[in-house]
């Protein structure tokens, strides 16, 4: 059984569980923890730190391989972007920090990546050929593309401009109790973002996650894109388990080092 730790960095917690990644599932307990605010590389690397002792120590692999994921752009371990995180990760080189924390081996990818390939190979899109698109609906939008089963990373379609700002400025589920609007208000938003991205991509499938998927009833039916749009099935350990993953099996943006 190859164990590996995971941790999910998002805008408002930061999720860590020991993955057996050949399953996906948890051989810990899923650790969740308020993201500090404010949210500076310093005070979260004390955190990861701080989840990945506890989590390898309850599944009796302090030594595990580490995963983790933040809501950024990460290029060749740097941290590229910050949307909805402090300014201060930008150009960050945080897999190094974290491998110095963490004394062994890291692995740092975007979260919605990381949540697409828990999904791809455990949830919803298992099976699913063609251009598949995972899109996290949280804090902001997070996607990840998969063409024939491969991630194409570090993909940013919750930036789109619609409308003259960022789409995921009315699509993020933070953005329908933000602003108070109804499901179906915030469902036709979310609904002109899928087109936008349909027109330029025509996936077979969007896979949507994110805690909201829970929900999925309220809005999914009020969708009117032409392919297929399913709820993630991995919910909120998507990106644990996925980062976990990366951990053992490198996304290609790692793997072409
Ligand atoms: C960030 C993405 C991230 C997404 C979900 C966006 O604002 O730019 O990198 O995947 O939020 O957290």
């Amino acid at each position: 059984m190859a164990i590996a730790l995971g941790i999910d960095v998002g805008g408002s917690a930061i999720k860590a569980a020991a993955v057996d990644t050949g399953t996906g599932r948890l051989v810990s307990a899923s650790t969740k923890v308020d993201t500090p605010e404010p949210s500076t590389p310093a005070a979260v690397i004390d955190e990861i730190v701080r989840l990945a002792a506890a989590v390898g120590a309850e599944a009796g692999a302090p030594d595990a391989p580490v995963g983790v994921d933040v809501p950024s752009v990460v290029i060749d371990g740097v941290v590229r972007t910050a949307a909805n995180i402090d300014r201060g990760w930008v150009d960050f080189a945080a897999r190094d920090r974290l491998e110095e924390r963490l004394g062994r081996a890291v692995v740092l990818v975007n979260d919605a990546d990381a949540a697409g390939v828990a999904e791809m190979r455990f949830g919803a899109g298992r099976g699913r050929s063609g251009t598949v698109i995972v899109l996290t609906l949280g804090t902001g939008v997070g996607s990840a593309i998969f063409v024939g089963g491969r991630l194409v990373p570090n993909t940013e379609l919750g930036h789109m401009e619609i409308r003259g700002t960022d789409a995921e400025h009315r699509s993020a589920a933070i953005a329908r109790i933000r602003d108070r609007r109804s499901w179906e208000e915030w469902a036709a938003d979310l609904d002109e973002h899928l087109h936008a991205i349909h027109r330029l991509f025509w996936p077979s499938v969007f896979i949507l996650g994110g805690g909201v998927s829970a929900e999925a009833d309220r809005f999914i039916p009020r969708l009117t894109v032409p392919c297929d749009v399913v709820p993630a099935a991995m919910r909120n350990d998507a990106g644990a388990i996925g980062a976990a993953m990366s951990a053992v099996t490198p996304v290609p943006e790692e793997a072409s080092q």
